[in-house]
């Protein structure tokens, strides 16, 4: 059962809304116990890689795109580093629908790319950064009258408030923190809404401090300041000026919570942490939060024995450059059972 028809109850869809749907939402959500007792902390991982497309944008994006058509939509366009391209792609080629994605030249992972292509999608790489394919795809959105369906279009943060109600509706209340990565500050926003949606429908009593992690070579939330020359190795949240940033600064100030910023070099190193003591491979950008946590906990900044959600946004096999990058090559041997025991045995 799809977000539209699992909680069209919470969203505002009309009777003329299509139900449509390619079995998003209802992701895992996963208790990690060796990271958990590593950390001191009760942690829960939200798998928004099983997603459709791999990553948690279908949630926002299959209400996008019903609303769209809906109103009537000729085409959809939107600017991406990837994950948002590949499931507008997907629901634009599921409601035969033209879309048209302009992405960062050189800077989008291979998996990405390859999805968007596949489903069909006008792909246009443009020779600069995301913030600036955003504002290109604004413009043309402007003079050719497509719908854009980035996180600026309301409906997106709307589906993406699902997030927070499957996980209030398997913990039976919301965690004591929320931790979750942070790029155009779309996400963080929607599942502030959502958690605030379910406490004032009576599904929660209390809700989360929100958590928001930045790569610390694109954090404008945690500097305060624009930041022109984003870089990071998670190229997902590779993003200097994030178009949600007032939505997420309330969600942060409102819960008390905090932004945080980790490096290239710790966020590679949570993704091996949550692959190898987790069994979860999720994509670089995913695995911000959990790198925050470890941060925290060194700087005896993590209270113990509190429950953590983390979102992991996306699938680890979308970036398999820099898993690869990471894990270096598999022993190679020679066509005989001798080595490979004494491969076994070493
Ligand atoms: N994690 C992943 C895997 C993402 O793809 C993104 C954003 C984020 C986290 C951050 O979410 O933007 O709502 O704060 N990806 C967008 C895209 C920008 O184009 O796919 P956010």
């Amino acid at each position: 059962m799809g977000i539209i028809q699992k909680y069209g109850e919470l969203l505002p869809i009309t009777k003329k809304t299509p139900r449509i749907t390619l079995e998003e939402g209802s992701t895992p959500l996963v208790y990690l116990d060796c990271i958990s007792k590593l950390l001191d902390i009760e942690l829960w991982g939200k798998l928004e890689g099983s997603n459709p497309t791999g990553s948690f944008k279908d949630r926002g994006m299959v209400m996008a795109v019903a609303k769209a058509i809906e109103e009537g939509a000729k085409a959809f366009i939107c600017a991406s580093t990837g994950n948002t391209s590949a499931s507008a792609a997907a629901y634009a080629a599921a409601a035969q629908v033209p879309c048209y994605v302009v992405l960062p030249a050189g800077k989008v992972a291979l998996g990405k790319l390859s999805q968007t292509l596949m489903y069909g999608a006008t792909v246009i790489a443009v020779k600069g950064n995301f913030d600036r394919a955003f504002e290109m795809s604004r413009e043309a959105a402007e003079k050719t009258g497509y719908t854009v369906v980035n996180s600026v279009n309301p409906y997106r943060l709307w589906g993406q408030r699902s997030g927070a109600w499957e996980v209030c509706d398997v913990l039976g209340k919301a965690p004591d923190w929320h931790a979750i990565p942070v790029g155009n500050a779309g996400n963080i926003s929607a599942y502030w809404a959502g958690y605030k949606q379910y406490k004032e429908i009576g599904k929660i009593v209390e809700l989360p401090q929100m958590m928001g992690f930045q790569a610390a070579g694109a954090s404008p939330l945690v500097t305060g300041e624009l930041c022109p020359n984003p870089e990071t190795i998670a190229t997902a949240i590779r993003i200097g000026s994030p178009v949600n940033a007032k939505f997420a600064k309330e969600a942060v100030a409102q819960s008390n919570g905090q932004f945080n910023a980790v490096t290239d070099e710790e966020i590679l190193s949570a993704q091996k942490l949550l692959a190898s003591k987790g069994g979860i491979f999720a994509e670089p950008a995913s695995c911000a939060p959990l790198a925050g946590l470890v941060k925290l906990k060194k700087e005896g900044r993590l209270p113990k024995g509190i429950t953590v959600v983390m979102v992991l946004t996306g699938n680890g096999l979308k970036d398999l450059a820099t898993a690869m990058s990471q894990v270096g090559e598999p022993i190679t041997i020679e066509d005989n059972m001798k080595d490979l025991l004494e491969v076994m045995s070493s």
